[in-house]
């Protein structure tokens, strides 16, 4: 481990008593995380309640994500979940002319599943070939009647990072707005979505962004969203002075507009504090720790005869190892009760560490692995 992150272990207490490799689902609670939790319940137990200061609180987790990603915060909106996010975007290319959306088969399923809720939308589904997509293919099934490309930078089963500028550029030359999930890169990936020129992109907080479900953010290129009028909207997506005017309808300015009802402030004291974490330590620095401990993996894993799933290089799977296990659910629930925390997928288990985790981490559940392969 990187000696200057070693420092970053002891706030995450869950380290002391298990080995927490489930990033791609949920993080380990950080103690800066937790205070944030109880400060919002503090905030019911003590006062009655505090709205202005959980606004507050919203504010700066948007500017936080901004930060990550390389937005403006106006360009940002905070909501429950990813797929409220797809939804909302989907509301809002309606009334759009062009009427076909173009997605992969490494998406995760809630993309399809809300495409596949817009009735007069045709759908067109890139496949991947081992794994991975090749960027060639993005030339031949974006085409000039495509409306939205919703492309995964990171993909759920198997850790294949996509290079997300050369796909936007792809998507730009045929005149196709661009949707990225980030969930699984944003927190361990460095993103710029300004010099990527991504359109829109959403991230959920739970996994390597260090916080809990019920807070995501949803990025629309300020121009763009000002253009865009998102038919899943409400009370916070309008102008702050037409708020409790039930006669009055204006959208908010930028990305705010996508945004519905009251958020889940209890999760999002817990995101702001993750994403200031995350930004102190910087994007950079977590990437090379977890690339190199997913090389480290992905070469033990190998040693000890394991079946490696999706990409071989360490360039194009960055932060996840995925082993092939037809019993993937059983051989977790095994793990689990020697306080291994991973995550199982289909056929595949996931070991997805992040920069707290330590080489030693990584090979005490491979070793684990191999033996529950041996006993199952
Ligand atoms: C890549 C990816 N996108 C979207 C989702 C769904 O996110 P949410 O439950 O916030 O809608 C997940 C959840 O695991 C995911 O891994």
């Amino acid at each position: 481990m990187d000696s200057s992150l070693t420092q970053y272990r002891n706030l995450f207490p869950s380290l002391q008593t298990h080995t927490m490799l489930a990033n791609c689902s949920q993080s380990a609670l950080a103690a800066p995380v937790s205070k944030a939790i109880t400060e919002y319940q503090e905030s019911l137990l003590q006062k009655g309640g505090n709205w202005d200061e959980a606004i507050e609180r919203t504010e700066k987790a948007r500017n936080e994500f901004a930060r990550l990603i390389g937005a403006e915060p106006e360009e940002i909106a905070v909501l429950p979940s990813v797929t409220d996010a797809a939804v909302s975007v989907a509301s809002a290319l309606s009334n759009c002319k062009k009427k076909q959306a173009v997605y992969t088969d490494l998406d995760f399923p809630a993309i399809a599943h809300v495409w596949k809720a817009q009735a007069d939308v045709t759908l067109s589904v890139i496949p991947s070939d081992e794994g991975m997509i090749p960027l060639e293919r993005y030339e031949t099934f974006i085409t000039d009647q495509t409306l939205v490309t919703c492309v995964p930078h990171v993909a759920y089963t198997n850790g294949f990072v996509q290079n997300v500028k050369q796909i936007a550029a792809i998507a730009a030359k045929k005149g196709s707005l661009l949707f990225v999930d980030a969930y699984q890169s944003a927190g361990h990936v460095p993103i710029d979505v300004k010099e990527w020129g991504v359109d829109m992109l959403a991230a959920g907080a739970r996994k390597y962004m260090l916080g809990i479900p019920g807070t995501a953010f949803l990025y629309v290129r300020k121009e763009l969203a000002e253009q865009l009028k998102p038919k899943a909207s409400g009370w916070f997506g309008q102008q702050k002075d037409t708020a409790f005017d039930l006669t009055r309808f204006s959208y908010a300015d930028g990305a705010k507009r996508f945004e519905t009802g009251t958020p889940a402030f209890i999760s999002v004291y817990a995101a702001n504090a993750a994403l200031s974490l995350l930004n102190g330590i910087g994007t950079a620095r977590i990437h090379k720790e977890v690339k190199e401990l997913s090389a480290f993996a992905y070469g033990y894993a190998s040693e000890k005869g394991l079946n490696l799933a999706g990409p071989p290089s360490c360039e194009d799977r960055p932060g996840m190892i995925s082993i092939y296990d037809e019993r993937a659910s059983e051989t977790a629930a095994l793990l689990k009760r020697q306080n291994i925390i991973c995550s199982p997928r289909h056929h595949v288990i996931r070991l997805a560490p992040h920069f707290y985790n330590t080489k030693d981490e990584l090979a005490y559940a491979i070793d684990q692995l191999a033996f529950a392969h041996r006993r199952i």
